[in-house]
């Protein structure tokens, strides 16, 4: 039978940041099922993603499409959007849970990291919502959510900046997507309470990881270092759902998307934060820039 390890000592800068964020969510917390009016239907009176954002957006595929079939085809983008979300917040869910049973629950963090597991199941709910209220298939992705290893040296490292990069990706279409008057109010709506809760999200991972990766020996910072282009890159892969195209019958439009500058280009500015933060924490460095090609050029 195999023993728990000692719980971890508290750092002092995450602690400080997780008392900030527990009060700040004792300030605002969202219940989606109480701040949307899920009784306006989800239909094709407008776009439900700014089109620009669209993973088809500028390919002939879209050209071909008369305006009826570019709503319909953005309600089954953002659903897939919203699938995706539920599989990133259920991986993301269960690294903070194998994250609070390593530490003592008098480190501030416990309390804040219950905080953000409530948070992720309130999202999945209202991304749940969407879809089911959308008539689109129950998009999801195909990757096993049980990829990522705890065994690995520096394994909660990387988890954590598979986090971040999630959440930095989801906040730049968020933010584009609550701001633009050209799409459906419960998409703006979805969109304006995910990008309030998951600053807090943000906030965390980034102390956390700041804090963390100093502490590491210089051979797992470079597993964190080879490994962080890899997942950027899967996190990249999965903004595009084959199914979509499947089930609208679209032909040939996942290798569009995929080859989609115009797409590339929305990944790369959404995933800028990330990489301006990894440069400045040590993980993207001149042996590691090659690797980030053009996310970090
Ligand atoms: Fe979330
Ligand atoms: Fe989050």
């Amino acid at each position: 039978m195999s023993t728990t390890t000692l719980p971890l000592a508290p750092m002092p800068r995450t602690a400080a940041r997780s008392r900030q964020l527990v009060a700040a969510s004792e300030r605002t917390t969202l219940d989606p099922f109480r701040e949307i009016d899920w009784s306006v239907p989800i239909d094709d009176s407008a776009f439900h993603l700014p089109p620009e954002l669209l993973p088809l957006y500028g390919t002939s595929a879209w050209d071909a499409m008369d305006e009826a079939g570019r709503l319909a085809y953005s309600r089954h983008e953002t659903a897939a959007l919203c699938g995706a979300g539920i599989w990133f917040e259920n991986v993301l869910m269960q690294v903070v849970l194998r994250h609070l049973a390593d530490i003592p629950v008098t480190d501030p963090a416990h309390r804040y990291l219950l905080v953000e597991v409530a948070d992720e199941c309130r999202h999945s709910m209202m991304f749940g919502e969407y879809i089911r209220r959308a008539g689109t298939p129950a998009y999801r992705p195909t990757l096993s959510p049980h990829f990522l290893s705890d065994e690995a040296p520096g394994a909660r490292a990387v988890s954590y900046l598979l986090i971040l990069a999630v959440e930095e990706l989801l906040d730049f279409m968020n933010r584009a997507t609550m701001r633009d008057e050209r799409v459906h109010p419960t998409s703006r709506a979805i969109a304006r309470l995910h990008v309030l809760e998951e600053a807090r999200h943000v906030s965390f991972a980034k102390t956390y990881l700041a804090e963390l990766l100093p502490t590491l020996s210089d051979e797992d910072r470079t597993v964190v270092a080879d490994a962080a282009p890899v997942l950027v890159e899967v996190v990249a892969d999965l903004s595009v759902d084959p199914a979509v195209y499947e089930h609208l019958g679209i032909e040939g439009g996942l290798e569009m998307a995929q080859a989609n500058p115009h797409h590339r280009s929305t990944i790369v500015a959404g995933l800028a934060k990330l990489t301006t933060f990894l440069t400045e924490i040590g993980v993207i460095d001149d042996a590691h820039r090659a690797a980030w090609g053009a996310l970090a050029a």
